[in-house]
């Protein structure tokens, strides 16, 4: 990709243009206002994306992946999320919803399930998560407990006080094979047995991609929601792994969040390059992280529900581009993904804030608000919003010494105590941020807020060469704890572990006898 004069150019213009838009630069997109005013901008850099974006075949491939081809080139599949929130979708979709729709419809008429316990990890856990976080907040008359982790005290705690036999478990695992989801799902088994219980199985049901595996750990075809190998874990939010949001927080808020996902394909697939969100973000991106040299992007969500957002993104961003070679297995010789992390304002300002105004690195911040609040105390939402401005309007102009210094003159300092004190008190400045303005947090507006991060990804992987949809990393690390697991049982440790690995080994397993 270096080798390409069409990034040379983007590299050439990042570098020589200001860091800042000189008036508001806003997209609206999905419902939403996307302002990009705090990034590199000029009209040469505009330019430059449009050049480079051509020679990334960006018109076809954005084509290819909306058609469901192969577009996730080392596991030869497609990744068909768009096709999940489609309104006409393929048939097996449509049934697939309808089965799922059913199920909640009637489970909710015959006032069942008291309590949901899903069980799954990563993708098939941060969206339900996310969701039930954005609008069950308030409280649901279904409770809900999420059980991911492989240590005991989840699911210990994802069980305790529930009463077993008004409680359904929604096993979600794309493969049905992940290590702890299997553990999990049986322990609630168990659990449910151990209540007397007769036939748990019957309160149990399935989201997958393999109905075989769901099938022969137990379970009745009935009981069995079916995904697709072309939907990427973390993009699964859309296929029925969304089902205990929809016993949650009901099957209208799935709808919307489909809608609004929809509209922002919509607006991906349609709007020219210099007022395509997701294809502005990416870039802005790009720059901050393969030019200006930024490791990391923050996500600031002024909105308390949706503090499992982060996460979300997190997964969603770093899965997808923690990678260093292009699809053709070359090195990638520019720094690509971000580390994402987060954590709701204002509780991020009194966390992380001070690093990110005068830290000797920095980073990029996505500021993400809703413009209209949905509870009865509007001096909140004011102070909730000027916080949001008031630090986003830091990172950007920051505070010159002579500004400190008169100010600390302003405080009764004298002039020696004053210029010794402005030392500590300058912001540089000049640190870029996205300002995204949901409306108002309704479930088309999350959905229209994760489908820009999807595309946004997309194209990042795109410019960058990579492919966006695989996970090898990940894979990688459940083989080794795989084989780690029987040595700990018993097995002999393999010679090739490092002499640290083998010293724990057999230091836990002695400690276990
Ligand atoms: O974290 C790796 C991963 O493969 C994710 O992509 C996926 O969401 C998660 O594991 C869970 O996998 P499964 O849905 O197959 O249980």
């Amino acid at each position: 990709m270096t080798k390409l004069p069409q990034w040379r150019d983007y590299v050439q213009a990042v570098q020589s243009s200001p860091r800042m838009a000189p008036a508001p630069r806003i997209i609206e997109a999905g419902g939403m206002q996307i302002d990009l005013t705090a990034q590199t901008y000029s009209q040469q850099v505009v330019d430059a994306v449009s050049a480079l974006l051509q020679v990334r075949h960006f018109d076809s491939t954005r084509e290819a992946l909306f058609n469901g081809e192969p577009v996730n080139t080392t596991e030869n599949r497609a990744a068909w999320h768009t096709q999940l929130r489609a309104p006409r979708p393929i048939e097996e979709v449509v049934e697939q919803r309808k089965r799922a729709l059913e199920f909640v419809r009637r489970s909710d008429s015959e006032r069942r399930w008291r309590n949901i316990v899903h069980i799954g990890i990563g993708g098939s856990d941060w969206g339900v998560r996310l969701v039930v976080g954005a609008f069950g907040y308030a409280g649901m008359w279904r409770n809900i407990r999420f059980i991911a982790n492989i240590d005991g005290h989840a699911v210990e705690g994802g069980l305790a006080g529930l009463d077993p036999r008004e409680t359904l478990i929604v096993v979600a695992s794309k493969s049905f094979k992940t290590a702890e989801t299997m553990e999990n799902a049986k322990r609630a088994i168990e659990w449910m047995h151990a209540a007397g219980i007769a036939e748990p199985l019957n309160q149990v049901i399935a989201i997958t991609a393999n109905p075989e595996a769901a099938q022969a750990w137990g379970l009745q075809q009935s009981q069995i929601f079916q995904f697709w190998d072309w939907v990427g874990g973390r993009f699964s939010i859309w296929s029925a792994v969304g089902v205990a949001a929809g016993l949650a927080v009901g099957s209208d808020v799935v709808a919307g969040l489909q809608s609004g996902a929809k509209a922002m394909d919509d607006h991906f697939l349609s709007a020219p390059v210099e007022q395509n969100a997701p294809v502005q973000l990416a870039m802005a991106g790009i720059a901050n992280r393969s030019i200006l040299g930024y490791g990391s992007l923050n996500i600031s969500a002024y909105d308390a529900r949706l503090a499992n957002l982060i996460p979300y993104i997190q997964q969603l961003e770093m899965e997808s581009l923690g990678k260093s070679v292009d699809v053709n297995g070359e090195p990638i010789t520019v720094p690509t993904g971000p580390a994402v992390w987060g954590m709701p304002g204002t509780d991020a300002q009194h966390t992380f804030f001070q690093w990110l105004h005068q830290g000797s690195d920095g980073a990029p911040v996505d500021f993400i608000a809703c413009q209209h609040e949905d509870h009865a105390w509007r001096e909140h939402h004011i102070q909730l919003l000027a916080h949001c401005l008031a630090q986003r309007e830091a990172l950007m102009h920051g505070k010159s010494y002579e500004q400190a210094v008169q100010e600390c003159r302003a405080a009764g300092l004298s002039a020696d105590a004053a210029k010794e004190l402005a030392r500590h008190r300058v912001h540089p400045g000049g640190r870029p941020s996205n300002l995204i303005m949901l409306p108002s947090l309704t479930p088309f507006a999350l959905g229209a807020l994760l489908a820009l991060y999807e595309h946004k990804v997309f194209v990042q992987g795109l410019v960058w060469g990579l492919n966006p949809f695989d996970q090898w990393g990940v894979e990688y690390g459940k083989v080794l704890a795989t084989d780690i697991t029987a040595e700990l049982k018993g097995a002999a440790p393999r010679a090739t572990h490092d002499a640290s690995t083998r010293y724990w080994i057999e230091h836990i397993r002695s400690q276990m006898e």
